[in-house]
């Protein structure tokens, strides 16, 4: 089956921030994931360039707005193979191939007759580029993301007609339970559109930083638009050879942070009714990090955790792991690299990597470096029966922490196995030889059932670990914990996760 997955693609108003790390790497693991089990999976992420966001940054920089994007565009595309990101396409929207689909099915909206021309008046947050209705506006006029000052907006603009969409969102929501996800911020969208709504601006007149509008030159696409459009537009020129909007539309899910959640789970599917065309299987909104201290990270409050000092100090897996364990995907949580270190110490270094150093070791010492074709322990083999199908049960539900401790339930298992089983004992008595042997090949085994299913998390330890192990198959398969141990031979592996120096 198709698996079309995305993140939200980022403003190159500033640089790549833990933030936008965070999406990434948990839409990168559903869609590792997705790839074990055999789908055919197509994975976008990408940036955000016109606008207003833009536009002001680089006036504020001095600087022309195409220079600022493509400087910082190139930025968000390289950070990809840093965290080890398997996105198939980096969509950019200055991409003319992007701009020329925008204005296609844009047009075909408003030949619809879903466009109009009026006067936008209300507030506006520039750094949101978004027109704020009444609940949406703190005391102040302030801006309820970015806290700063909404400014009053009065301009003829053209429309999108979102209101006459309300009964078909609706029922769209009551068809769809799982339409946005997780359960409340459903109930929040939900909510949103049974308040009532408002036709919003399509295009805006003092900005030229944009999609022109087709039948309206002197006007540019309100960034919004242009943006949302990117899931389709890329699916469109991602392969010269191929059609991909065939085989892949409409997106399985959309992965977003609730700032957005608006955009995705109301204008989308309403833009997307008004082109005639599929709304997505899901939208899922993820939480926001948070400061250690659990307020809102900011780099006056020095509460900022900086995911290139983490992978410099502990490495892109670590840092990968780091924000699927200890942030329930769909809450927001805190972060901090005292959390960090503690996660890796503990967890990493200790539970995983100490596990396989040891059943590695073992096996040479005991065995000449081959595990031992015995059968495996049946009472371990059961705590491993229904792991993939748990695994898969969460994961289709997006919930990559649930799916970790699921996981890491079986490794502290395989731990106690140790102890219970004492093998430096067992090797001291001659008797005990096919213990030993079933020990070690239950080891062995469960190790590399459960570094399977942590591959998409962390590719790059565990595909050493699976190779140490003589193993290196990662299909989804393979994770099945055997009736036998392999009788492969093992290779020496250097500590996973070393200890850091304080
Ligand atoms: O909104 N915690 O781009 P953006 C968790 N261009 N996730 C965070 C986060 C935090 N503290 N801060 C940022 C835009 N994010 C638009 C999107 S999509 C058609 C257009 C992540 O650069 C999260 O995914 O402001 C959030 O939704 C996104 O970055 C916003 O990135
Ligand atoms: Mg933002």
């Amino acid at each position: 089956m198709s698996f079309y997955i995305t993140t939200p693609i980022y403003y190159v108003n500033a640089q790549p921030h833990l933030g936008h790390a965070y999406t990434t790497i948990a839409t990168d693991v559903l869609a590792r994931h997705m790839r074990q089990r055999g789908e055919d999976v197509f994975f976008l992420t990408g940036t955000d360039e016109h606008g207003e966001p833009v536009a002001d940054a680089a006036r504020a920089q001095g600087l022309e707005p195409r220079e600022l994007a493509d400087g910082n565009a190139e930025r968000f595309k390289s950070l990809m193979p840093v965290l080890n990101i398997s996105n198939d396409f980096f969509i950019r929207t200055s991409d003319p191939q992007h701009v020329l689909r925008v204005q296609e099915v844009l047009q075909r909206v408003h030949d619809n007759g879903y466009v109009y021309k009026g006067i936008y008046e209300g507030w506006y947050c520039p750094r949101c580029a978004d027109f704020k209705v009444e609940n949406e506006i703190l005391e102040g006029n302030l801006c309820p993301i970015h806290e700063i000052g909404l400014t009053r907006e009065s301009e003829e603009n053209w429309f999108f007609k979102l209101s006459s969409f309300e009964g078909r969102l609706l029922e769209l929501y009551s068809d769809r339970p799982d339409f946005v996800m997780p359960r409340h911020h459903f109930n929040e969208a939900h909510a949103f559109i049974e308040s009532g709504l408002q036709d919003v601006s399509l295009s805006r007149a003092h900005l030229s930083w944009g999609v022109p509008v087709p039948w309206d030159p002197t006007h540019v696409f309100y960034v919004w638009f242009d943006a949302l459009l990117n899931y389709y537009t890329a699916l469109g020129y991602a392969r010269a050879d191929q059609d991909l909007v065939e085989r892949y539309w409409p997106a399985t899910y959309h992965i977003i942070g609730k700032d957005i959640l608006k955009f995705h789970t109301v204008y989308w599917p309403a833009l997307l009714m008004a082109a005639e065309l599929h709304v997505p299987e899901h939208v899922f909104v993820h939480g926001f990090l948070l400061g250690a201290d659990g307020r809102k990270m900011s780099k006056s409050l020095g509460n900022v955790l900086d995911p290139f000092e983490v992978m410099d100090q502990y490495g892109t897996d670590a840092l990968r792991f780091y924000l699927m364990r200890d942030v329930p995907f769909g809450s927001d949580g805190a972060v901090g690299m005292d959390a960090v270190r503690a996660r890796y110490e503990s967890e990493l270094a200790n539970e995983y990597g100490n596990l396989a150093s040891r059943t590695i070791a073992m096996i040479q010492r005991y065995r000449d470096g081959v595990i031992p074709a015995a059968a495996t322990d049946e009472l371990l083999a059961r705590d491993f029966d229904v792991l993939g199908a748990e695994i898969r049960a969460v994961m289709d539900r997006a919930d990559p922490t649930r799916a970790l401790e699921l996981l890491w339930q079986r490794i502290r298992r395989l731990n106690r196995y140790v102890e219970e089983r004492a093998p430096w004992q067992l090797a001291r008595d001659l008797e005990a030889a096919d213990q030993l042997d079933q020990t070690l090949a239950s080891l062995a085994e469960g190790l590399r059932s459960i570094s399977v299913l942590l591959h998409p998390y962390m590719p790059a330890s565990t595909d050493k670990l699976l190779d140490a192990l003589g193993a290196p198959d990662t299909e989804y398969g393979r994770s099945l914990f055997a009736e036998r141990g392999s009788g492969a031979a093992v290779k020496a592996l250097e500590p996973l996760f070393p200890k850091r120096a304080e």
